[in-house]
């Protein structure tokens, strides 16, 4: 592209986001797509080439991603939740998985943890997390494992790198498989190693509000060969994958077009080019833009410490989160409810949410549905009740933090 146009589109985009800027300051919002006019003209560089569906973009981001995340494959596609749905459907796929078997998953995250395990006739036991990270807990995991366990899904809830070493050794020696969510902890490190590198699949959201982002879409990580040419496979159709001949025969089809043989009940959930060659500029700022977050966190982190009633999560020595949000729990003797704080810290500009769904056997999609619960979730049930968190995006200035201060302080005022 000319460098004239491509200045053009830079002075643009600047001059959109100038136009904005008054009204970005008076907000703390919990999520914010960090990109600038380098994505935007990858972006459009797919539009000039009538590159609309997935195409070679596609795969140099799932070769880069592979790379970043130091696994042999990445699959890109649609959405976080398409990740952990074809996560699963490949393990059905290749007869690791079958309808009516058991699969861990902490009781509080978000609801497309579970949602594809039902959707796909399995059955979610629900384990509380712990108090160090709001990740599985461990020995209750390993109480809650059953004969018809065959997968564990840890979720690295708001970032924060949970133990999955203590997970990947109880499930090698019970032959269970493991599928790390990270569709909020992109980036992030466990004893230097990156989360999603640990399981034998691994599931990653670029949904707008995520640390990096191609508006919607997801990507599966493993170093299975017959896991990627499953996930491959039904990604699109369930038809066979980049097969070396044209042509298929067998007992009944002869000479048939590749493309048009089912060999699998697929989906239809591929990632166009347009939204990769975002992906791909994004990934290069990953780091940089976790460290810019981590010091957002830092500062937000003071803010609530210095309120009585309020805690927040610490990520261990060593470990690097890739924070999606600040945890905030209240305490049970603060004598107002989330409800209370979030409402006047709301009216005040910053932007709160619940820890996702809560307890999501409590939830009403849930609750009749055919699951298993272990102990009593008490965790999981303060965190429904009691839990919110704020955002720590890289756009966030000094000026945020002052106006949160300010919120907190104004709300503190009453008590
Ligand atoms: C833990 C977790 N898993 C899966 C998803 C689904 O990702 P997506 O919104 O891209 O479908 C989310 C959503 O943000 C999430 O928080």
């Amino acid at each position: 592209m000319d460098n004239i146009l491509k200045q053009a589109i830079k002075d643009e985009f600047l001059s959109r986001r100038e136009a904005e800027s008054a009204d970005f300051k008076k907000k703390l919002t919990v999520g914010f797509p960090v990109y600038d006019e380098q994505e935007v003209l990858a972006a459009l560089d797919c539009l000039l080439n009538l590159r609309l569906s997935q195409g070679p973009i596609v795969k140099d981001f799932e070769k880069e991603a592979a790379l970043y995340m130091d696994v042999n494959h990445a699959v890109a596609m649609n959405s976080g939740t398409s990740a952990n749905m074809l996560a699963l459907a490949s393990l059905i796929n290749l007869g690791m998985l079958k309808a009516g078997d058991e699969v861990i998953v902490p009781a509080a995250t978000f609801s497309s943890v579970v949602s594809p395990i039902y959707q796909l006739g399995l059955v979610p036991v629900y384990v509380d997390v712990s108090e160090d990270d709001w990740f599985l807990d461990i020995d209750q995991m390993v109480d809650a494992c059953s004969e018809k366990t065959k997968v564990i899904m840890p979720v690295y809830n708001l970032g924060f790198p949970g133990r999955i070493e203590k997970i990947i050794d109880f499930a090698a020696e019970r032959d269970i498989r493991v599928l790390e969510d990270c569709c909020e902890a992109h980036g992030g490190e466990r004893q230097g190693k990156k989360l999603g590198a640990y399981g034998d699949v691994s599931a990653l959201s670029f949904f707008v509000a995520h640390n990096i982002t191609t508006g919607e879409g997801g990507m599966v990580f493993s170093s299975d060969p017959a896991i990627d040419n499953s996930l491959r496979e039904l990604r699109e159709f369930g038809r066979v994958f980049d097969s070396e001949n044209r042509f298929f025969s067998d007992e009944v089809l002869s000479d048939y077009d590749v493309r048009y043989v089912s060999k699998s009940v697929g989906y239809n959930v591929r990632m166009t080019d347009v939204a990769a060659a975002m992906g791909r500029v994004q990934l290069s700022k990953l780091d940089e833009l976790n460290v810019k977050r981590r010091n957002v966190v830092s500062k937000i982190t003071d803010v609530v410490l210095k309120h009585e009633w309020l805690s927040t999560l610490h990520v261990r020595e060593g470990d690097k989160s890739a924070h999606y949000g600040v945890p905030i729990l209240i305490d049970e003797s603060a004598p107002f409810s989330r409800k209370d704080i979030c409402v006047h810290l709301e009216n005040q500009g910053i932007e709160t949410r619940a820890m996702m769904m809560g307890c999501l056997p409590d939830q009403p999609a849930f609750r009749e549905l055919d699951h298993r619960v272990h102990g009593d979730l008490s965790l999981s049930r303060i965190l429904r009740d009691r839990a919110f968190f704020v955002g720590c995006h890289p756009a966030l200035e000094d000026v945020h933090i002052s106006n949160f201060h300010e919120a907190l302080d104004s709300f503190y005022s009453r008590y």
